[in-house]
């Protein structure tokens, strides 16, 4: 017994040496695809690389075993990669932005073999999905589309079930995929298809409208409208891959582009002061847009990573939220989501920090000032938060780039 551990403990050195030789060349491989501009992932040569190693192994019985430590190293390595070609502060492979990437959605999503059913809706210019299935079809695989109608309404079972009955109808099945382009409505349902098809199978999201890019297409939440609440219906299924394209949002009506900046006021407000600046002193919004997005992606990423299931930190993202969404529903359609975060965050930012917003949200259009009465915001919160008890916990922010959170009274609400 002795014996074989001294001789486990010296095949163990030598691989020691081996790995570290490895990881020289994986290096290489990443300042050479980096310089090039190529992606860390290469689908093609993964399969060929798993298939040729395999064949040499003598004893078969081994052949299984072999295949999981060789799909270890694979992955050590494309992670190792990432790191090099996008530093510490990145976003990681599976997160990608960049103008222009519609165009090769093969490439980028790795999508791997099997069908693909694309997702979309009635308001998303069809120039988006059509670009993404004609680069999945050059790289063979073949897809279908499911467009629904647009607009909130639709993020609903009627929605799910024509969604589904494109998966049935099509005979797809656990190694296919589904991918979404399009807002978050779009994201949220098709993500929560593939949440619930065969219990699960692959779901690749493209973002199209500013608050999709930023906000919900990370985070693993997805979800439908039922009985007239939003999101009653959900499952957490993370995407395999985001493909971000900034050049989409050129179509996005100005009101929707805003009520996404809203959110990204909100994040660079609790999280990135240097974001804040940017946004303060961005002159051409659409240049500034990508490192925006990341920054924003970045943010959102590090407090999902923390917590995924939202038991604690992740309600930072909630600032503004408590009276925001009061304003949303006494608006009765007013105003957007964003619309009512931008002047929800008002009665929780502090001195200097609340200027700052003020100002910001102005210069995106974002509204600062509405005319519900005090008295039917604090009904609706009453009633909105009583399976909680009277006390609330609230983001605050009087710094910027910081916060706090803090239980009050519902009594004690500012409004
Ligand atoms: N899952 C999460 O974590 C999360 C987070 C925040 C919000 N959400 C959900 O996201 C939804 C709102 O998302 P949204 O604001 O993207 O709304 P949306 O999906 O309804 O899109 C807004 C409108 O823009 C159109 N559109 C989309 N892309 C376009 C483009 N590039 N050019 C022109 N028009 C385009 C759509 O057809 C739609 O009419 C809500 O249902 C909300 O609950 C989910």
């Amino acid at each position: 017994m002795k014996d074989l551990r001294s001789k486990i403990d010296e095949i163990d050195s030598a691989m020691e040496r081996l790995f570290e030789e490895r990881m020289s060349v994986v290096e290489r491989i990443a300042m050479e695809k980096k310089a090039a501009g190529r992606a860390v992932e290469d689908a093609a040569r993964e399969k060929e690389m798993m298939d040729r190693r395999c064949s040499a192994l003598g004893d078969k019985r081994l052949e299984g075993y072999y295949t999981s430590f060789l799909r270890s190293a694979i992955e050590v390595s494309k992670q190792y990669q990432t790191d090099i070609i996008y530093g510490p502060d990145s976003l990681g492979k599976d997160i990608l932005v960049e103008n222009g990437s519609l165009f090769k959605a093969a490439e980028l999503l790795a999508v791997g073999s099997g069908k693909v059913l694309i997702v979309t809706d009635s308001g998303v210019p069809e120039e988006y999905s059509r670009t993404v299935a004609r680069s999945l079809s050059d790289a063979g695989i073949k897809t279908s589309f499911c467009t629904i109608d647009q607009g909130e309404a639709n993020k609903s079972l009627e929605s799910y079930r024509k969604v589904m009955e494109s998966l049935v109808e099509g005979r797809f099945t656990r190694t296919d995929a589904v991918v979404a382009v399009g807002g978050g409505v779009v994201g949220d349902l098709a993500g929560f298809v593939a949440a619930t098809f065969m219990r699960g199978i692959r779901f690749f999201n493209i973002p199209t409208t500013l608050l999709s890019q930023i906000d919900s297409s990370i985070g693993g939440k997805t979800a439908i409208d039922f009985c007239g609440v939003k999101n009653i219906v959900g499952a957490f299924h993370f995407p395999t891959r985001v493909l971000i394209d900034p050049d989409t949002l050129t179509t996005l009506p100005g009101r929707q582009l805003s009520n996404g900046l809203a959110e990204a006021i909100k994040m660079a407000a609790t999280g990135d002061a240097e974001l804040f600046s940017i946004l303060e002193i961005s002159t051409d919004l659409k240049n500034d847009l990508p490192e925006i997005i990341r920054r924003c992606l970045l943010f959102k990423k590090g407090v999902v990573e923390a917590d995924p299931k939202e038991s604690g930190l992740r309600r930072v993202l909630n600032f503004g939220h408590t009276v925001g969404h009061a304003i949303e529903a006494c608006g009765e359609g007013k105003y957007l989501h964003g619309e009512a975060v931008a002047m929800g965050m008002l009665y929780f930012a502090e001195g200097e920090a609340r200027q700052r917003i003020e100002t910001l949200l102005s210069k995106y259009s974002l509204p600062v000032g509405h005319d519900i009465p005090a008295a039917r915001l604090a009904e609706f919160i009453t009633h909105d938060k009583k399976a909680s008890g009277n006390e609330i916990t609230v983001v605050k922010v009087s710094k910027i780039g910081s916060f706090r959170f803090e239980t009050i009274n519902i009594q004690d609400l500012r409004l």
